[in-house]
């Protein structure tokens, strides 16, 4: 029977577990849970509601789940639905009453908004101090190229001259919005809803400072019942991701234009791409275009999170355990994406010659000759038009 099982007179059937279960993938949570779990005990022990023996005792047992589960030695079932009652239910089997204690003044509703918390202030740090080694490598690649002349476009034709270094921190630019925007959502994450109960809070004279300090938030959840339904904070980080995704979308294909014949302005090393199983002669920029590829399935995370969150009600809803798929999919997909295109942006080997003959069309200097007019005392919309009346003269002799 399950912990919740006390006012069911039969278990539920095999295929509702298997439909209901959630272990296959929030057991990733563990160590937040058990973090979240040992705060949680430390503070009923010292504020008196529980003995202070039996919150050592839990917090020594949670380590011990929590190296069981790092090395392989748990088992998992759907049986137990959710991170949350496995480790309750090992540790009630490892500590009898003592165990049965953990739970007190506490629902799975906060204590998922809590787990989820913890795990993606964790993971923006890792995804942010990925984006900064992108930067690097970008900055990297436009410091060995001040100087290489390459044709700037608008509407992909070509318009001025610049140096590759330019466009290649246009998109260390872009990144540091990105930072910026993870910056932002990780505020709004670092709140602790613990406390909240299931939507009412509770009436044990828990102290919610305590696990504040604890757990390292600096601030706390207002509402109960806000806390409980509450999956903003979620949606902004993929908001923040999608966008991250679209930059690197556009990069990539700035990237693989250029390695085509077409324009030939670069290529990746050959461990940074892949061949033809049937055209021997061919070299792909393939990670370029998985990325960009993967950028859709990042946004059809963020709708999916944003359709789950839009028709429910207050407060919590089961409808909410499919917030976590959506949320680990990105994260995973970004975090895919970022463990290689930093090396593939070292691996450019840029053609410099190429480029300065494709920008080296005397088209692309009329707005400088425009500018030099100006410079004379002409009015710009006349240097502009006298220009134009040039280039026409010279494309037609
Ligand atoms: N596995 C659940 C989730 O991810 C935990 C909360 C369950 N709460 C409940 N009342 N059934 O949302």
């Amino acid at each position: 029977m399950a912990l919740w099982g006390g006012r069911f007179s039969e278990s539920a059937k095999k295929n509702v577990q298997d439909f209901t279960e959630s272990i296959s993938y929030d057991r990733r949570l563990y160590r937040h849970d058990i973090q979240g779990s040992k705060a949680h005990a430390a503070m009923l022990g010292a504020a008196g509601i529980i003995p202070k023996e039996s919150a050592k005792a839990i917090c020594a047992k949670l380590d011990e789940i929590e190296q069981m589960i790092d090395r392989g030695d748990f088992s998992f079932s759907a049986e137990l639905e959710d991170i949350h009652m496995h480790i309750e239910t090992k540790l009630i089997e490892m500590l009898g009453d003592e165990g049965a204690r953990v739970h007190t003044a506490r629902s799975r509703n906060d204590q998922i908004a809590l787990d989820i918390r913890l795990y993606l202030r964790d993971a923006i740090d890792l995804v942010s101090s990925h984006i900064r080694e992108l930067q690097k490598s970008l900055i990297r690649q436009a410091d060995a190229n001040k100087r290489t002349i390459m044709p700037g476009f608008t509407h992909m034709q070509h318009a001025q001259p610049v140096v590759l270094a330019h466009h290649l921190l246009a998109y260390v630019e872009m990144l540091e919005r990105d930072l910026g925007r993870l910056s932002d959502a990780r505020k709004r994450i670092n709140v602790l809803p613990l406390g909240s109960g299931a939507l009412a809070g509770t009436t044990l004279p828990i102290d919610r400072e305590f696990v504040r300090k604890q757990l390292n938030f600096p601030a706390m959840s207002r509402n109960s019942m806000d806390a409980v339904a509450d999956r903003d904070f979620s949606c902004e980080l993929l908001s923040a991701l999608s966008i991250f995704c679209m930059h690197i979308s556009r990069l990539s294909e700035d990237l693989i234009l250029w390695m085509s014949q077409e324009f030939g302005f670069m290529v990746f090393s050959d461990a940074f791409c892949t061949g033809s199983s049937l055209m021997p002669q061919k070299k792909n920029p393939d990670i370029a275009e998985l990325s960009r590829g993967k950028t859709g399935r990042v946004y059809g995370d963020l709708v999916a999170l944003l359709t789950l969150c839009k028709g429910l009600p207050l407060t919590y809803n089961r409808d909410l355990q499919e917030d976590k798929e959506p949320l680990f999919d990105a994260l995973d997909t970004v975090e895919g994406i970022l463990s290689v295109y930093p090396q593939m942006i070292e691996s450019m080997k840029v053609f410099p010659e190429r480029m300065k003959k494709a920008a080296s069309e005397p088209g692309l200097m009329a707005t400088d000759l425009a500018e030099a007019l100006v410079r004379k005392g002409v009015p710009f919309r006349h240097a502009h038009h006298k220009v134009g009346e040039l280039v026409r003269y010279a494309q037609d002799h």
